[in-house]
């Protein structure tokens, strides 16, 4: 048999090499090459003589559209993001800071598939079986079933993957699993990426669902360049402030689903608790209006949900600072520019810092108008009326333009008894239009009329 042999190839333009080198010899890019192992000739051959015989390609319309059968996992929360449940033969990479509750929730499903009586696994590379045991003691899992291997060697949890046949497998964490076939040390780029393809083998021709967890770098990005993400059918990530006990888990991929789904959980003693009504999990509770929030009803997947952005605008030095969490500084940059141009509100010699409350994630442009009143709040050091939302695009026109299911997200605002809206010209309802009572509406086209009724009502 032909000896196995590293190649390392550029993860830009494809290129090889025999040995590392710093700079791609192909495309001259620099820091790309990336070890994997290299198919002996034989391999290659013997997978285009496999491809030969097959069936000939039949019309579409022709092929039977077998809808896929999931299992739910019994925690709600999580099949609605995963789109009803785990795939036979679905990969599921799960992303997400340390600490911030993936192993919790992962054993938390496999109890209770195991307990439905479907065949589970629990490998474990991070952590002992005996830690493992104890997380499972303090969820009041102490008769759960799910058989724990621990183990970080590629081969060797194929094997078992292979003996025990479960319906579905976690492995916790894919970063600690290493091949012997490479010499790069686990957690590498080119580890990561040769372990996850094999067991993403092992899952199509298994019919096992099998979830990776991920740890997130500094970066954003599941181990180096989001190596997996193309690879599995859904990734979800984790999201929330670890000091709060709220936290979100979004579909960003999902081939088998709705994407940007969202999950809400709260982390309680015994476990992560789904959240079935999370609307007003992101407010702050203050008893008086405090200049600099502003509270936005935001859409994540089918759920509208209310978020409190604040801003403090500062004097700053002679650079002065934009900082954002939660929110795009990009965009909070290109905000500021609007606010000058069409508003007359100069920002240029201040500090600005936006932060969404309960580190939650706010990609949607819908939050523009809600991040510009609360800045222009924060300047005028005047506060916004009590019980008062905001939500709407805002182009580099000036322009307020309207957010995807208006109607919903003012149901959502005045059944939490918001007072006072104001949106786009195109989200407000027709007159005769029900379930808003006790909220006043006030359309808007441009930001400056925004700016300015916002002046009025706070009088
Ligand atoms: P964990 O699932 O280990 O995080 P990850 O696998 O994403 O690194 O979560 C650990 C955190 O959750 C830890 O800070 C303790 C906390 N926790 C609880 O608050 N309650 C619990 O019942 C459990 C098991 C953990
Ligand atoms: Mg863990």
């Amino acid at each position: 048999m032909a000896k196995e042999r590293s190649v390392y190839v550029c993860s830009e333009c494809g290129g090889t090499s025999p040995k590392w080198l710093g700079k791609c010899p192909a495309c001259g890019a620099w820091n790309t090459l990336v070890e994997s192992v290299a198919e002996a000739p034989a391999a290659q051959r013997h997978r285009f003589a496999a491809l030969a015989p097959s069936a000939p390609v039949a019309v579409l319309a022709d092929i039977e559209a077998a809808e896929v059968a999931r299992t739910p996992t019994g925690i709600a929360e999580l099949d609605r993001v995963l789109g009803g449940g785990v795939v036979d033969g679905g990969v599921v990479l799960i992303g997400g800071d340390p600490g911030i509750g993936k192993s919790t929730l992962l054993l938390q499903a496999l109890d209770a598939l195991q307990r439905a009586g479907m065949a589970t696994l629990y490998v474990t590379g991070e952590e002992s079986g005996a830690q493992v045991a104890l997380r499972s003691r303090r969820l009041g899992l102490e008769r759960s079933q799910v058989p724990v291997l621990a183990e970080i060697q590629l081969e060797k949890i194929l094997a078992a993957l292979a003996e025990n046949r479960p319906q579905v497998a976690v492995i916790d964490s894919i970063q600690t699993v290493y091949s012997e076939q490479l010499t790069s040390a686990p957690g590498s780029v080119a580890q990561v990426r040769e372990c996850a393809a094999h067991l993403t083998r092992a899952a199509k021709s298994s019919g096992a669902a099998i979830v990776l967890v991920g740890h997130v770098t500094k970066e954003g990005a599941i181990a180096g360049p989001r190596v997996l993400e193309h690879m599995v059918d859904t990734v979800l990530y984790f999201e929330g402030d670890t000091h709060s006990s709220f936290r979100l888990v979004r579909a960003i991929k999902n081939r088998f689903g709705a994407v940007n789904e969202i999950g809400v959980f709260a982390m309680t003693e015994r476990g992560l608790k789904g959240v079935s009504n999370p609307s007003a999990i992101f407010l702050s509770q203050h008893s008086q209006p405090v200049p600099g929030s502003c509270v936005l009803v935001t859409l994540e997947g089918t759920r509208p949900m209310l978020v409190e952005v604040q801003a403090l605008v500062d004097a700053g030095g002679a650079s002065p600072r934009r900082l954002s969490v939660g929110l795009d500084r990009d965009r909070l940059a290109m905000l500021l520019a609007v606010l000058h141009r069409h508003a007359a509100i100069a920002c240029a010699d201040q500090d600005v810092f936006v932060n969404a409350v309960g580190g939650v994630r706010i990609a949607e442009p819908a939050a523009d108008l809600a991040v510009l009143l609360a800045i222009a709040s924060s300047l005028r050091g005047r506060p916004l009326p009590r019980g008062f939302v905001a939500f709407g695009e805002v182009g580099l026109a000036g322009e307020v333009r309207p957010a995807p299911r208006g109607q919903e997200r003012l149901r959502e605002a005045a059944k939490l008894g918001f007072a006072t809206a104001i949106v786009p010209r195109a989200n407000a309802p027709k007159a005769n239009a029900g379930g808003f009572e006790g909220l006043t509406i006030h359309p808007v086209d441009r930001i400056e009329q925004a700016i300015e009724l916002v002046r009025s009502l706070s009088e």
